[in-house]
């Protein structure tokens, strides 16, 4: 099992890094839900028919409606009862749903935070209440009432982010230098500064060594965030960066942290007359599937839901037959303790191997036309 740490942000926040070798594994790590080492609650399972919560942050992507489908379907196809909610981005919306799961007796509460920092209190009276908490798809943050975590890699993902964004220019925009921006997400997602410092990790030095130019200068991960992963703000952003930077310049490439923010940043290239810039992504959502497709968009990172529910699912089971947690994959730190995580590996996706990634998904093959 490997350890690693948060992103640099949150790293640094905690005032640490402390990167080591291999640590005691799930055995020390065991806690008042049972742990990750099959301790009491662990060893007496629940009944098959119990209820479980999720608690996702919002429907504003395409990922987030599809847990809630998956979610729904697996849980009651496996005999449970699921409280699937969302919370819409707000914070307190969130700790009141799930202060509500444990109200309705939950066992399991599976958990996307809006905010990574600002569920503490009421996991902590999951905790009490004797729930295991699972995070899903974000880290959790600042509090030891988190028993394990499913999730991709989210320095991998931003680092097939910023490989695809210079794999693009080289295949479409001639030889360099080349003028590009910078994205992020929502800041208060743990994922985002994540997915920022992997694809800093490739684009870094590239911007020391002059083949790529941040036109704007804004190379840090606050001036470049995405407040809530705001498609419009997003927009906004780049409408400025063209009309402040670009009037007599083209624009190469834009390194986007999803989707939804990829192809509002084509949208406004498109609007102020530039030529499509190469763009990366993440979710591989319909639109943007279809767009790499018709040659616009040039890259997506495939993490599919069906995985990361299944995963959940996996554990949720284990659980309920009292087998306690599976071995996870690594530990990271949350900046309180080391939570085991479960890590699932992110797919870069073009045109030229979109149809070999989505070969079994049949939805997004559809597409393909
Ligand atoms: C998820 C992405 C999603 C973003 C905005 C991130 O935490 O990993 O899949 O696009 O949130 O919803």
């Amino acid at each position: 099992m490997r350890k690693t740490t948060l992103g640099f942000v949150a790293a640094l926040a905690a005032g640490a890094i402390a990167l080591t070798g291999c640590s005691g594994g799930r055995g020390d790590t065991g806690d008042a839900t049972g742990g990750s080492d099959g301790t009491e609650a662990a060893a007496a399972g629940f009944d098959a028919d119990a209820t479980i919560g999720v608690s996702l942050p919002w429907l504003g992507t395409q990922n987030w409606t599809e847990a809630q489908d998956m979610f729904t379907t697996e849980l009651t196809d496996a005999g449970f009862k699921p409280l699937v909610q969302a919370a819409d981005n707000k914070v307190t919306q969130q700790q009141q749903q799930i202060e509500s799961m444990i109200e309705q007796g939950a066992k399991v509460i599976v958990v996307a935070p809006i905010d990574g920092t600002q569920l503490g209190s009421v996991l902590e009276s999951a905790k009490d209440a004797g729930v295991y908490v699972i995070g899903y798809d974000r880290l959790i943050e600042n509090t030891d009432a988190v028993d394990g975590v499913v999730q991709f890699g989210s320095i991998r993902t931003g680092e097939l982010q910023g490989q695809a964004l210079l794999d693009g220019l080289k295949e479409l925009k001639g030889d360099g230098p080349y003028n590009i921006e910078l994205f992020g997400g929502g800041p208060a997602d743990p994922n985002a500064p994540a997915f920022f410092e992997g694809a800093m990790s490739v684009l870094q030095p590239k911007i020391d060594d002059g083949t790529l130019v941040v036109v704007s200068g804004q190379t840090d991960f606050t001036q470049v965030a995405t407040a809530d992963w705001d498609n419009s703000k997003a927009q906004a952003r780049m409408d400025s960066l063209l009309s402040g930077y670009y009037s007599d310049k083209k624009i190469d490439g834009v390194l986007s942290p999803n989707d939804g923010i990829a192809r509002a940043i084509i949208t406004s290239a498109q609007d102020a007359g530039q030529d499509v810039p190469v763009v990366s992504g993440l979710d591989a959502e319909n639109e943007s599937v279809t767009s790499i497709w018709n040659g616009i968009q040039y890259s997506t990172v495939a993490k599919p839901t069906s995985d990361l529910v299944g995963k959940t699912m996996e554990i949720i089971t284990s659980l309920q037959q009292g087998d306690g947690f599976p071995e996870a994959t690594e530990q990271v730190d949350n900046g309180v303790k080391d939570v085991d995580v479960y890590l699932l590996d992110p797919v870069v996706v073009t045109k030229a191997n979109i149809k070999e990634v989505f070969a079994n998904d049949p939805s997004r093959l559809a597409l393909l036309n």
